[in-house]
Formats: C-alpha cells, structure tokens, sequence
C-alpha cells in the first residue's frame, strides 16, 4: 500500500499552494485530482491574467455564515506575503483598480510558479486520478481507494474547491465527503455570477446588450445589506459587469435590486436647475447625464413630455423621472447558475473548523482549504488570497 504523510484531494489554487509548503517542511506529501489538466481555473482567471490577490484584502471582503472565521488565516498571510512569492519567481505584475494585482504576462506563470513550489517540496502528484472512497483506519489514519490503487495517511487536506464552471472539473466530492464525516454544509449557492430577469420583464431592455456605466447597486437589509460602486453591463438576458457580480453574493431569490444610474450625482436637483437656464428638450438634456441608448429608453414611456423643452416641464416630472434613474427598483428572477458563477458560496460550515488549522473539530486529521469551506471572497482577487491563506494555515499545523 502506498503512503504519505500528507495527502491532498484537488490541485487548484488551495491544493498547490497547501502542497509545496507541507512539502518544504519536510512532510511527504500525495497530491491527487481527478482532472486531466493542473489548476484550470487559475488558467482561465482574470481574464487568462489571474487576478491572483487584492493589495487590501482582509475579512471585511468575504461572506460566510460565521464571519469572524477566515480573520486569523487572513491575518497571517497576508496580500503583501503572496507578492514576495511572486516576485521571488520573477513574475511581473501590475495593479488595476481597487488593490486588484494581476500578472503581466499570464495565469500560467502563477501555475508553473505552484509547480515549482511543489517540485521544491518533493512533492507527488496523481493526475488524472479519481478517489473512491475515504474511510477512517483503526490507527487513527485515512485509507483512500483511488483509480492508482490505495493510499494511506495521517493527514488528509481536502481542497476541492466549489461547483461552479463543472465542465473544467468542479465537483461536489468535498461537500460528500464533509458530509460522510459528519460535517454540516452551509447550503451551496452560486455567487459572482450574472443575474437574469424573466423575458417579458426584460424585453424592454434586452437591445441595451452590451451597454456598460458606473452605478451603484445594492440589495437587501442591514446587517446582511450589500452596496457596491462599480460597472454595470446589459446583457440579453439580464445584467452582469463587475457591479452586478458583486451583488449577486449578498442577493437572495425575492429581493429586489436598487440600481442608482448616476451615483454621486443629484439628477433631480440638476435637472431643476438646468430649466432655470436651458430651453433644450428633456430628452436632449438627458444626453448629458446618459448614454444615448439608456437615455432613449428611459425617454420612450415619456412620449410626448420628452421633447418639451426644459421650462416646459413640471418639477414632479423631473423629479419622478430622476428617483426612476436613481432609485431604479428590479427583481431579478433568477441567475446564471454554477455555469457561469465563479465561485460558489456555502460550502463546510466553519463552526467545525479550527480556523487556526482548518483541521475539522469532528474528525482529527482532515482538514478543508480554500473555497469548499464556507468563506467567499468579494470579486477581485479576494478568493485566490483566501485559498492562499487558508492553505498555509493548514499547511504549518499539519
Ligand atoms: P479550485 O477550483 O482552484 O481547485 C479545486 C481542484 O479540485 C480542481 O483542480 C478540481 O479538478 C479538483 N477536484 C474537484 N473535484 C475533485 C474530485 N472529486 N477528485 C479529485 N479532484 C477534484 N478568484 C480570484 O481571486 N481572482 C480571479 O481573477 C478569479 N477569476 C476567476 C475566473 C473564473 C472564470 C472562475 C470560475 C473563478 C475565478 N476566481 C478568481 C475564483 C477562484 O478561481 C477560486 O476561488 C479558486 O480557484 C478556489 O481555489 P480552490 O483551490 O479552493 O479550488
């Protein structure tokens, strides 16, 4: 039978990571994943740039059922720790909006860089290689049956990852498995993914596809309310962009989405003032606030009223018109699922966890890493600095 002293269920982000620093303390470490190619969602992140952290990444940034958990693994690995590593390797980077670091050149090079680390470690890895079945041994050990025969262990790490994208390998193997040993589940739901709207509610606004702007949109009550300032896109469907992405973690199926298409901009009081000063037509006016298609759309159900000039207008026309564009009220009716989701909220509920080790309360010995566990990083690099983190609290407590 083979045995390691270590071994590791998923070679993504967490998986690697976890694997090259066991490995350099001197631990023998087993790396298996079912799919044919390394690390595939670090290839296709970021838009093939991997968005690999975020400069001010810190708890504040993730959603979970118990907040306070991903604290201590965040405060010792920190952003500026996952920089020293990248520049180790000679990777160069640039910062884009918002704190969020991405690679000049490639996701690859944060990829070759995990291998490198592993290969530095000593480290075995099994791919393609499907697992089986897990069961504990009298020893106090795990026994895995795998597609390469059996395996035995002291430890074992599972880190693989959450459902979204399955046709690049995501399973629900970690949930099952925290399952069989007893864990809860926070209930998995796909997070930064597109919204949609049923098609009759969307037909008027279908033909803005492809429309992008600023806005500031936000969901839901105090404390669970989410607010974001970022872009908005039109899809045919529905809405995504970076503004919606966000949203969609903190919204919840009923809940309505305020959109304010002019954040940081009194439209009411604006337009007041330009009918003191302007004979233009209120439709023309809106072409200074507005895109041109987004303005013709919200001018249609004006009619007539849309091409009287400025002084012509009554102010609760202008004022009705601006609490339209600022306090725009829509129900989603669904999202794009774990097909289009990248990342999936829920997952092990860390109340069983050490968040000091990421070692399980129930079952010595097994550990979950990275986004299987009940921690979702907003968009912006935050997921891949939680794998990160939660891999290296688990890999110095092993
Ligand atoms: P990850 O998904 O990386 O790895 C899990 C591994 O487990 C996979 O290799 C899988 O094959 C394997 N596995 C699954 N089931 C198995 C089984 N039954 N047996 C064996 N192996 C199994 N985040 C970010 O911070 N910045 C970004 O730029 C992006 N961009 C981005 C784009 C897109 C399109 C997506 C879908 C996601 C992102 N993300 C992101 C999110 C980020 O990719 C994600 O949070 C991390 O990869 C999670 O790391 P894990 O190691 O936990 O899972």
């Amino acid at each position: 039978m083979d045995r390691a002293d270590v071994v590791i269920v998923g070679a993504g982000a967490a998986g690697l990571f976890c694997a090259g620093v066991a490995g350099q303390r001197g631990l023998s470490v087993l790396l298996i994943d079912h799919a044919e190619k390394v690390a595939e969602k670090i290839r296709i992140s970021g838009g093939g740039r991997c968005n690999f952290t975020n400069r001010d990444a810190g708890p504040a940034n993730f959603l979970s059922e118990n907040p306070a958990f991903c604290r201590s693994a965040l405060a010792r690995y920190t952003p500026a720790r996952f920089v020293a590593l990248v520049q180790r390797h000679r990777i160069a980077w640039h910062e884009k909006h918002k704190g969020q670091l991405f690679c000049d050149d490639s996701s690859e090079s944060i990829i070759q860089m995990l291998l490198r680390e592993c290969e530095a470690g000593g480290v075995r890895r099994w791919q393609p290689c499907r697992v089986e079945g897990v069961r504990q041994t009298a020893a106090g050990g795990f026994e895995l049956d795998t597609a390469r025969g059996p395996v035995r262990t002291r430890q074992l790490v599972v880190a693989t990852g959450g459902l979204s994208i399955p046709k690049i390998g995501a399973s629900d193997w970690g949930h099952r498995l925290a399952r069989q040993f007893g864990h809860r589940i926070v209930e998995p739901r796909p997070g930064l993914v597109p919204l949609t709207f049923a098609a009759a509610d969307w037909a008027p606004f279908a033909e803005l596809a492809g429309l992008a702007l600023p806005v500031r949109v936000a969901t839901g009550d105090k404390p669970a309310r989410g607010e974001f300032l970022e872009d908005l896109l039109f899809t045919h469907r529905g809405l995504s962009g970076p503004a919606v992405l966000q949203i969609s973690s903190h919204w919840r199926p009923g809940q309505m989405l305020e959109l304010d298409l002019l954040p940081g901009i009194d439209l009411a009081a604006a337009l007041r003032e330009a009918k003191q000063r302007s004979r233009k037509q209120l439709g023309n006016e809106l072409l200074t606030w507005l895109p041109a298609r987004l303005a013709e759309k919200v001018c249609a159900p004006l009619g007539e009223l849309a091409r009287r000039t400025l002084p012509e207008q009554r102010d609760a026309t202008l004022i009705g018109l601006a609490d339209r564009l600022q306090r725009w009220q829509l129900l989603p009716s669904g999202t794009e699922g774990y097909r289009k989701a990248e990342v999936t909220l829920g997952g092990v509920d860390t109340r069983e966890l050490s968040s000091q080790t990421m070692e399980s309360r129930r079952v010595p010995g097994l550990h979950f890493v990275g986004e299987v566990v009940d921690v979702t990083g907003w968009l912006g690099g935050y997921n891949f600095q939680w794998a990160w983190a939660s891999a290296q609290a688990c890999a110095l407590g092993l």
